[in-house]
This record gives C-alpha cells, sequence and structure tokens, in this order.
C-alpha cells in the first residue's frame, strides 16, 4: 500500500454538482475520430477505451455531434439517432461497471464543418458569415474551411431545441450528467466572441446579447438534467480554431456572474491548449468568482495540479493527452510511476493502435486485462 497517497491532496474525495467523486483527477475529453460508419455510432472498442481509463474520478466523453448539423469532422459519435444512443449504452454501462461516472459533452461545430459533412451538401452555419483560416477534417480528407451561412433569428430556437433533445438522448444512453462544450472555436464560443459573431439581432454586438444564445441552452439543457448534472466547458484565451475576443476578462467575467444563477455542477477552464500567444487572463479572478466546483485544464503535471488545488486555485484537474497514453494514469500519479507518451498520428481516426493498446503499468497488467 502507498502510505503517500493517503495524504495526497489529488486523491481527497471531492463535491462536484450531485456527485460525490473519490478523488481530483477527471479524463477530459478527447476525440478520437473512431466511431463506426455509416451512423457515427458508438462501439465495443470505444467502450474498452473508456472503460480502460475508468480510474480517472470522471469521465468527461470525446466531443459529440447533438445533430447532423453539429458535426464538423469525419468518424466523430453523434447523440441524435437510436443506434447511436444505443451505442453510447456499451460505453456508459462499461464505465459504470468499473466504478465510475461519465458526462457526455455536447457539441454543435458551427463554421468548423465543411459541405461534405453537412445534410444535404448545406454549408456550415455560424453567428455571422465569416470563414475560418485552416482546414476541415472531411471523409475526402483536410479541405480548406468554407464560408458559413449566418444563422437567421428565426432559427435560433431550433438550435436550442437539438441542445434540449441531445440531453435527453444522453440520458437516455445512461450518462450521469453533460458538458456543454462552449470552447475551442466551435458554435457556442463563435456566438461569445466578438471575431466571429458580427450579428445585429439580440444575439450579437454586447457582451450581453453574445451570451445569450449559451445562456438559453444552458437553460434547455438544466431544464432536462437539473443543474448539479450539468457542467461547462470555456476556453477564455484560447485561439484554436482562428477566434479571438478583444477583452476576454469582460466577456468571461459577464457569462460567469450570469452562470452563477444556475447552481452549475461545474465550470471547466481550458487555460492553456494550442499555439500562439494568449491574452493576459487572471484565470484565478473567473475561479473566485464562479460560485461552483472549478476544473483546470491544460498542460498540468501531477505536481502542478497538486500545487493548484492546495493553492485554491482548483477543485479538480482535467488531464488530456496523457489519458491519451496512460488508461492507468490515476494509479500511476499515486505511485509517481512514469508515464507513456501519447503518439499523435493515432489521435484522430484509424483502429486499436494508439487507442486501446497503451499499456498498463506491470503492476495493473493483470487486474484490467
Ligand atoms: C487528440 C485531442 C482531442 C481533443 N478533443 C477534444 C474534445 O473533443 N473536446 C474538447 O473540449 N477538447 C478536446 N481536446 C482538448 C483537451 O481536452 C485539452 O483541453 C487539451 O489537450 C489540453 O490539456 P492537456 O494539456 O492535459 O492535454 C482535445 C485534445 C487532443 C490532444
Amino acid at each position: 500500500m502507498d502510505r503517500t497517497a493517503e495524504k495526497d491532496v489529488l486523491f481527497t474525495k471531492g463535491e462536484l454538482g450531485a456527485y460525490s467523486l473519490p478523488h481530483r483527477v477527471i479524463m477530459a475529453p478527447l476525440t478520437r475520430s473512431r466511431s463506426k460508419q455509416p451512423g457515427n455510432i458508438p462501439t465495443e472498442m470505444n467502450a474498452k477505451y473508456y472503460a480502460q481509463r475508468s480510474s480517472a474520478a470522471l469521465i468527461i466523453s470525446e466531443a459529440t455531434q447533438i445533430s447532423p448539423q453539429g458535426m464538423g469532422y469525419a468518424f466523430t459519435p453523434g447523440i441524435h439517432s437510436n443506434e447511436q444512443i444505443e451505442g453510447w449504452k456499451k460505453v456508459t454501462k462499461a464505465v459504470h461497471e468499473k466504478g465510475s461516472k461519465i458526462f457526455l459533452q455536447m457539441w454543435h461545430v458551427g463554421r468548423i464543418s465543411h459541405s461534405s459533412l453537412q445534410p444535404e451538401g448545406a454549408l456550415p452555419v455560424a453567428p455571422s458569415a465569416i470563414k475560418a483560416e485552416g482546414e476541415a477534417f472531411t471523409y475526402q480528407g483536410l479541405v480548406p474551411f468554407e464560408t458559413p451561412r449566418a444563422l437567421e433569428t428565426e432559427e435560433i430556437p431550433g438550435i436550442i431545441q437539438q441542445y434540449e433533445q441531445a440531453a435527453r438522448n444522453a440520458k437516455e444512453a445512461g450518462f450521469d450528467g453533460v458538458e456543454v462544450h462552449a470552447a475551442n472555436g466551435y458554435l457556442l464560443d463563435q456566438f461569445l466572441r466578438e471575431s466571429t459573431n458580427k450579428r445585429t439581432d439580440a444575439y450579437g454586438g454586447s457582451i450581453e446579447n453574445r451570451s445569450r444564445l449559451l445562456l438559453e441552452v444552458i437553460e434547455a439543457v438544466t431544464s432536462v438534467w437539473g443543474p448539479d448534472k450539468v457542467g461547462i466547458r470555456i476556453s477564455p484565451t484560447g485561439t484554436f480554431n482562428s477566434i479571438t475576443d478583444s477583452d476576454p476578462e469582460k466577456t468571461f467575467g459577464y457569462l460567469v456572474d450570469r452562470l452563477n444563477l444556475f447552481g452549475l455542477a461545474y465550470l471547466h477552464v481550458v487555460e492553456a491548449f494550442g499555439e500562439g500567444p494568449k491574452p493576459d487572463f487572471d484565470f484565478n479572478r473567473l475561479r473566485k468568482s464562479f460560485q461552483g466546483p472549478y476544473i483546470a485544464n491544460g498542460g498540468y503535471t501531477a505536481d502542478s495540479a497538486r500545487e493548484s488545488l492546495i493553492s485554491g486555485k482548483s477543485d479538480f484537474i482535467a488531464f488530456g493527452t496523457k489519458y491519451i497514453a496512460n488508461p492507468d494514469l490515476v494509479e500511476r500519479f499515486k505511485l509517481g510511476a512514469p508515464l507513456n507518451e501519447a503518439d499523435p498520428n493515432t489521435f484522430y481516426g484509424g483502429n486499436e493502435k494508439g487507442y486501446i493498446d497503451y499499456p498498463f503499468m506491470e503492476v495493473n497488467a493483470v487486474s484490467n486485462e
């Protein structure tokens, strides 16, 4: 028995909304693009991957499209068809059998898509008709993004409806809760930030207006799940998917004040992800202004996670890349054991290689077979 782990702040119990979690290590959402075709359906292999990682206190699923329109990458799973719900049941069952919990990350990509991935070859939708820089990951390979179609004001209730239906589907699929993906330059982030939102209706312009869609989505999703089983992910300084904001402190400060009215399970903040310069941002101030659990993510090691927890800068830490390569990350952290390195060549798409074949520590090999 490892006695040091008993006093280790990473391995203290923590409250997260409706749940008491056994420790502070969370698996971050990770797109792996390995759903069954046709239909973007979760498989037994996906269930095995998540089960392998179920010593996490909480697993947040890979981003999952809430509707055919919400899809932006080849091979990502959805939560809008019966077959997908049945597929996800295999995943949630496998995770529950191992004693862990799993939230579904709800995803609408907005402009980060391509007509070849959209129903009837339509253009992707967005707050405004502004093209992202870069390329979409389609079934034909990487192709330049297109200029999206700006959503009409009358279409917004339909978007909220997509979230509400997906929230119901997630419940049917056996998830323990949902995380609204408002990070990394996807639809809700595109509404929040001024570089992608040039609307002149009630959903654009002022910070209040730019936050409106997200707050209406949270309202709809919490009406299905109750607020204590709904989390939200934001990336205030993120520039991934060519997005910026001139005053993220103001934008996200306002947002968090409004989120406080809901009593959500948690605020999940991507503090660092991707290349390029980042604006100054006081994450600790954001953390203090949120009246609920704060999950920090982005470049954390076991030691920097401990520092963050001890200094009160966070309540839980989510690990991304380390979870790709280390199914038994929790056990490795407990023992201070070395970590496997993740192979970027197998991040997106493919088969078992680089997915369910990362080795457990010797000591665990038998019990996790
Ligand atoms: C392969 C890969 C897939 C990712 N997929 C998602 C995703 O589906 N949803 C999301 O919010 N973030 C996604 N991210 C971002 C991670 O959740 C995390 O924010 C990022 O990797 C930084 O954390 P880390 O330093 O612990 O890896 C992804 C990152 C990687 C490397």
